[in-house]
């Protein structure tokens, strides 16, 4: 299976480059940047460590090589600033994003291609992507909460000293401020997180605070995040290159679920080969079902401001 990702040349791009090479599974990683030269510096250096890696098909290429990819990655985007919210980010990337949109069209694609979003404000962006491609609307995704979801987990972890793999909590809704923690079915280990030994409110709250702010956080002191954005989106890419079926909150179309409309954005989501298959229901406490209409409502108000 081949990826292209646009943007493959900027830290995002070239990170999920890496994550993708460590994990071996898709047979080709093409890599477009406005930048040819640094997308040739990024593919050379990820060629560099093959032998040690994984036997696949790295390189550099112009947008036109996304015609015959099975998953179009789009990373490019302006990066926000420490003290901006992603969706302050959007008029900035909206333009940007409709002429990376062109590209798509104008090289062509697959009928069968995946577009996967992660530039920001991604769910915005991935509606966006929806509305402007001629593909079935579970062909285009976004990242969404999927970073969220991998840091809530990594942190909450980290906090009560346990596996991070062992640890099972999910986060709906926007890739942003009005992001949801599903608190309701948390779990470590398989046992009810607020049933835990040492878990309290308060240790929550710290961990979903933590969670919060952790992208302006790593911009603030690196500039952007990169390994756990790369592996979030490489974890995705390889749900769809194996059909695996599993449950991820990526961002997409909703047509009804958790009463959600006509609008992208993340809810458990079945991935495979054919993008987002099905969303899947549960009942949530009854402040979590009104978060999760209150973000639904702020990307609607949104996409209505800019991208009418
Ligand atoms: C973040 O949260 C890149 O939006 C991404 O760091």
């Amino acid at each position: 299976m081949k990826t292209a990702i646009i943007g493959g040349g900027g830290l995002v791009g070239s990170c999920a480059a890496s994550a993708l090479q460590f994990g071996g599974i898709v047979r080709e990683i093409a890599l477009v940047d406005v930048n040819l030269e640094v997308a040739e510096g990024q593919a050379l250096d990820l060629l560099h460590g093959a032998s040690l890696t994984s036997d696949q098909k790295i390189y550099a290429a112009t947008s036109e090589t996304v015609s015959d990819a099975d998953v179009i990655c789009i990373t490019a985007g302006l990066r926000r600033k420490p003290d901006e919210s992603r969706l302050d980010l959007i008029n900035r990337n909206v333009s940007l994003f409709k002429s990376l949109l062109g590209d798509v069209k104008k090289a062509g694609y697959k009928k069968d291609a995946i577009v996967f979003v992660v530039s920001n404000p991604v769910d915005v962006l991935t509606y966006l992507a929806v509305k402007e491609l001629d593909l079935p609307p579970q062909q285009v995704i976004g990242l969404g909460t999927v970073l969220d979801t991998t840091r809530l987990r990594s942190m909450l972890a980290q906090r009560m000293d346990v596996p991070p793999s062992q640890v099972q909590v999910t986060i709906f809704g926007e890739h942003g401020d009005s992001m949801v923690p599903i608190w309701s079915h948390a779990q470590i280990a398989g046992l009810p997180l607020e049933k835990y030994p040492g878990v309290t409110s308060a240790l929550i709250a710290e961990v979903e605070k933590k969670t919060r702010g952790s992208g302006a956080e790593v911009i603030k002191k690196k500039g952007g995040a990169g390994f756990a954005v790369g592996v979030s989106i490489a974890d995705v890419i390889h749900s769809i290159a194996l059909n695996q079926h599993r449950i991820l909150p990526v961002s997409s179309l909703q047509n009804g679920a958790y009463g959600l409309r006509d609008v992208s954005i993340s809810v458990p989501t079945v991935v495979g080969r054919g993008g987002a298959l099905s969303h899947i229901e549960i009942e949530l406490w009854p402040k979590e079902q009104t978060a999760l209409q209150r973000s639904g409502q702020v990307l609607r108000e949104t996409i209505d401001k800019v991208l009418s």
